[in-house]
């Protein structure tokens, strides 16, 4: 008679499990991560995820083509990568509603999606146990503190910049509030600038690079103006994905050579603490 009574007690006395959210890194604590691996998979360690922003102020200039290629590359080589769409246009979202779902998986998050009710924030943006890689796509117009907010936790800042005369002027002014604001040199968070859309050796490219220089930020790929991109994104695939194509083949090879520096620089990273004093409100 006792016992269900006794039962309801024991439970109302068991510690509620932990809804934290480790905001900074975006990555869930144990008990919000969740698992689509089989049984008996391995659940990767805190310290081994990395987190890449994609990131510029000026709209168009190839973030989402950025952050959606990397997803894939991660995808095809079992990194599990989480997509984080911080952009209220959720362009990589409707990038990945395209991809079959017979292609490598990655997993997405639309951050500025209205939330059900019944839902937790850190609910609504947990990610698989299994994840090692978490790409953050960033919308347009950022500035200020809204800079340092979303490089929180990164290991890995990258900045598409296309070689028009305005968009480098709009680029550098970006870099400087970003090494400004968001504290980078201290934290020795690794930047590294993603040319795009370039035609040919530009004037315009070489004073990118110029200006670049006298920075130290490298530029760590150049990709062409080329329609296999457009054709990618409208399946759903990243560039090394399509099957044919010479452009295609040719750039495939630039984010070899792109996805390798970052994963050099990462190995040289630890995972951080987040810088003192800011708050997160993604
Ligand atoms: N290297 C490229 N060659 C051709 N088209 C590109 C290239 N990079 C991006 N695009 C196209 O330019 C448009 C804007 O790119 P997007 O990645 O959405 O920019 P952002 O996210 O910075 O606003 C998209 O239609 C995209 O397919
Ligand atoms: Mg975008």
């Amino acid at each position: 008679m006792l016992e269900p009574v006794l039962q309801g007690l024991r439970a109302m006395s068991k510690p509620r499990e932990s809804l934290q959210w480790n905001r900074h890194m975006e990555v869930p604590t144990k008990n919000e991560q969740y698992s689509d691996t089989p049984a008996g998979a391995r659940p990767v360690a805190e310290t081994d995820i990395r987190k890449i922003v994609v990131i510029n102020g000026k709209g168009g200039c190839g973030k989402t083509t950025v952050a959606t290629n990397l997803a894939a590359w991660y995808a095809a080589q079992g990194y599990h990568p989480a997509l984080f769409d911080h952009d209220p246009q959720t362009s990589s979202m409707r990038w990945l509603k395209c991809r079959l779902p017979e292609m490598p998986r990655v997993h997405g998050v639309a951050t500025q999606e209205r939330q059900r009710p019944s839902v937790t924030r850190s609910w609504h943006l947990r990610i698989p146990s299994e994840s090692r890689r978490i790409i953050s796509d960033t919308p347009a117009g950022l500035a200020g503190l809204d800079i340092a907010d979303h490089v929180q936790g990164a290991h890995c800042i990258l900045i598409p910049v296309l070689p028009s005369a305005i968009d480098i002027e709009a680029g550098a002014d970006f870099i400087r509030d970003l090494l400004l604001l968001g504290k980078i040199r201290r934290s020795g968070i690794q930047v590294g600038i993603v040319a795009n859309r370039i035609k040919h050796n530009t004037l315009a490219l070489q004073s990118l690079e110029r200006f670049l220089d006298s920075l130290g930020i490298p530029v760590v790929a150049r990709f062409r103006d080329t329609q296999a991109y457009v054709h990618a994104a409208e399946q759903g695939l990243g560039i090394s994905e399509l099957r044919s194509g010479r452009a295609a083949r040719r750039e495939a090879q630039e984010w070899d050579r792109l996805l390798q520096w970052v994963e050099r620089v990462m190995e040289q990273t630890e995972v951080r603490q987040p810088p003192v004093g800011f708050g997160s409100r993604r």
